[in-house]
């Protein structure tokens, strides 16, 4: 028999709600904070209020679209980190009280875990999805991470950011361009405009398989203001071709990372996570690399990218599967390893 989830993501500014039966996503809502926007990131004070604000009509929707009841369901999953303590809070603490009143089971999962998860949510019979072992790379606003996936709970990092996210890189070149936030859905459209060869970025260097996105963005900052003393409004007057560069250096290194973890692992296999994924260039680039080298490509439909409660139910049947249940001692973690 396969069970009823529905699943709860708040561990960032997403208030998510999604119900699955088995891999099949019945319904999957998503409120986004618009409250963030002026402050150009995410104000984590505002953010749990949101939450609090949004949880119960985002799960109530969820509900009402899968046409599924609250005595339906077998298993109420949240996230319970990494993420930010005050957000993960007001999902920790729903789900708790929901699965206690309901007497259902009770399933935390790991954010991370869910990003790599959303490709086994199937749309049809025939969709195929990745097989063991592969590599992901999860690229989002809060992570980067090349994880070695074994098996649905048998995960191994083996390469991250040292300091900024992908994401992160391209918002905060956004914020230093005058673009609103988040940036990197910008940098890619006015990028789709410009000349990437305008300007030249060194790839960062970094030892084995991590990553360091902080010295792109300060390069950026150095070019720009060396621009600006010739040149008053360069900022403007060069955007197009500006994020067409940056662009173009960011894609390239989490592809030339990348490629050093496949060859390092043999690995056939790789799949694409997190929010960066829609980026159209690293889309291409991926798919262009993965036909010449012979690898299978897996990229989940936008919805399953970003965050979304979608993959923490999809994770959640994997632990019930397990028989991995938690009590009411599960305590939400703003950091949490695999
Ligand atoms: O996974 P996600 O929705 O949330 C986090 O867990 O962070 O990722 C959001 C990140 C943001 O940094 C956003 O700017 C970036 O993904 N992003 C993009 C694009 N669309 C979203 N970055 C580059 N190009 C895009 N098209
Ligand atoms: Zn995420």
């Amino acid at each position: 028999m396969k069970s009823v989830v529905l699943a709860i993501e708040s561990s960032c500014d997403e208030t998510a709600a999604a119900v699955l039966l088995g891999d099949r996503v019945l319904s999957n809502v998503v409120a986004g904070q618009d409250v963030h926007a002026r402050y150009g990131g995410v104000v984590p004070e505002l953010a749990s209020r949101a939450h609090q604000g949004n949880i119960v009509p985002v799960v109530s929707e969820a509900l009402r679209l899968s046409g599924m009841t609250l005595p339906d369901i077998d298993v109420v999953a949240c996230t319970a980190g990494p993420g930010l303590m005050g957000a993960l809070l007001v999902g920790t603490s729903f789900a708790k009280s929901l699965a206690l009143a309901l007497g259902k089971t009770l399933i935390g999962v790991n954010h991370m875990q869910g990003h790599i998860l959303a490709h086994f949510i199937r749309a049809g019979e025939d969709q195929p999805v990745p097989s063991f072992p592969f590599l992901c790379l999860t690229v989002s606003g809060g992570h980067t991470q090349l994880v070695l996936v074994k098996g649905p709970l048998a995960m191994q990092v083996i390469g991250e950011t040292l300091d900024d996210a992908a994401g992160e890189a391209f918002d905060k070149a956004a914020k230093l361009l005058g673009l609103p936030y988040p940036g990197g859905p910008q940098v890619d459209r006015l990028a789709d405009l410009g000349e990437d060869s305008r300007f030249k970025f060194t790839q960062p260097k970094v030892p084995g398989l991590d990553f360091s996105f902080s010295g792109l963005k300060t390069s950026l900052l150095y070019q720009v203001k060396a621009l600006e003393r010739l040149q008053p409004n360069a900022r403007t007057v060069h955007l197009n071709d500006i994020c067409a560069s940056y662009r173009k250096a960011v894609v390239d290194y989490l592809l030339a990372v990348t490629t050093r973890a496949m060859h390092q692992t043999g690995v056939r296999t790789l799949a694409l996570a997190g929010g960066v994924s829609a980026n159209r260039l690293l889309r291409a680039q991926l798919q262009e690399i993965a036909g010449r080298e012979g690898w299978k490509l897996f990229i989940p439909p936008l919805a399953y990218c970003t965050d979304n409660a979608a993959m923490i139910g999809m994770a959640a049947a994997f632990l019930h599967e397990s028989g991995i249940s938690h009590g009411m001692d599960l305590k939400p973690m703003a950091r949490m390893e695999y």
